[in-house]
């Protein structure tokens, strides 16, 4: 049995961070933003949490699909901004689109978090352990950007998409393989130092601005660009593949160098590469999603397209997941027979 991707939507907050917001509040310039970065803005959640950027994008997905969100039987959170330490951002999307029959978990592995999510969502549907999974990668990162800090300040945004996984119809097309990796010795180098069990919060750790993202930019930016080509080789050539074989390739988006870099060494022209962070800068778990969904939107992506999503981050870690796509962009997912039947059995 083959897990698929069988819908997709996403959501960003209106309000936009253009370069210009941090020209005038930090020792920085549009130009040095979008030569070192690609990124020309980015969107702010002014109120609410990361729930409530999941809760619309969830909500359009299952309209796509057809289906009532009472028939949803698992709901899968990647974000390292949670709503709140706990409960799960999970239990709040449950309780906020209605999903009355999903059991659910948020899950923790940054920048790859949509990708492990999708993992686990295809592990559970290949064994029957469920049916139908939502798999949300959002992130609220303007929560935990430091404002102050120009070499970090500029590059995130937040963002939520949201991919429904079932069982495919046709073994063609699905989630085909995956393979992730970590090494915990260089956690430090990208972390929030407080606010976790090490360093509760406490005055001394608000007047230290420790509830932050803190990052060593370039060993981060060093290693993102070698471990997610080499992820990406080693997952090609276990399936007998060469990068010709990609139709599409979603790399996270961190900074548009890294793209190019990771594209060039790879040896994909840049038509085969989704980037958009000039628009979204980096939204954590967001960003592969927030492609996919947009890419899927303007009808560039077609079923049976070989895709290949690749990421990286904090821990170190790194993911990457083939699947060969299962929707057909021309023809509406809720108009499809099978949907008409979820959509009447929700009736
Ligand atoms: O999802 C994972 C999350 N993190 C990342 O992906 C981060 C990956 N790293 C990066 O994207 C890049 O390393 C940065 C964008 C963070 C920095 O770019 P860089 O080209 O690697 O710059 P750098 O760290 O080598 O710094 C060069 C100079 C420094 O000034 P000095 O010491 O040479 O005077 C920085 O202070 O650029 C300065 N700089 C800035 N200048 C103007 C750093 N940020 C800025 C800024 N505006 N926003």
């Amino acid at each position: 049995m083959r897990a698929a991707i069988t819908s997709i939507s996403h959501y960003v907050p209106p309000d936009i961070l253009d370069n210009q917001f941090f020209e005038s509040n930090l020792d920085t310039s549009d130009q040095w933003i979008r030569s070192r970065t690609g990124i020309v803005e980015r969107r702010i959640a002014r109120t609410g949490g990361t729930s409530d950027l999941i809760i619309p994008a969830a909500q359009q997905c299952l309209n796509k699909r057809g289906i009532a969100a009472s028939e949803v039987d698992c709901i899968l959170v990647a974000t390292v901004t949670p709503d709140y330490v706990f409960p799960s951002t999970a239990s709040l999307v449950q309780a906020g689109i209605a999903a009355r029959n999903a059991w659910g978990f948020d899950l923790s592995a940054a920048c790859c978090g949509f990708i492990v999510a999708l993992i686990v969502a295809t592990r559970f549907v290949e064994s029957g352990a469920a049916q139908r999974v939502l798999v949300c990668g959002a992130d609220k990162m303007t929560s935990i950007a430091n404002y102050q800090d120009r070499t970090s300040a500029v590059l995130f945004g937040d963002g939520a998409g949201v991919a429904l996984v079932e069982q495919s119809d046709d073994e063609s097309v699905g989630i085909i393989d995956h393979l992730a990796h970590m090494d915990g010795r260089h956690a430090k180098e990208l972390y929030m130092p407080a606010g976790g069990s090490v360093r509760p919060a406490s005055l001394e750790t608000v007047n230290n601005r420790q509830h932050y993202l803190v990052q060593d930019g370039s060993t981060v930016f060093k290693a993102a660009s070698k471990d997610i080509v080499d992820i990406t080789q080693e997952l090609l050539e276990r399936n007998g593949m060469s990068t010709d074989d990609i139709r599409w390739f979603v790399p996270h988006q961190a900074n548009r160098r890294i793209i190019d870099a990771v594209g060039e060494r790879l040896g994909l022209d840049s038509e085969r590469v989704m980037c958009n962070i000039q628009r979204y800068g980096n939204t954590s778990s967001a960003t592969i999603p927030l492609c996919l969904s947009e890419w899927m939107e303007k009808g560039a992506l077609h079923r049976g397209d070989n895709v290949v999503l690749s990421s990286f981050g904090a821990g170190f870690t790194s993911a990457s997941l083939y699947m060969r796509w299962a929707i057909a962009p021309d023809l509406p997912a809720e108009e499809t027979e099978d949907s008409l039947i979820y959509a009447e059995a929700a009736d």
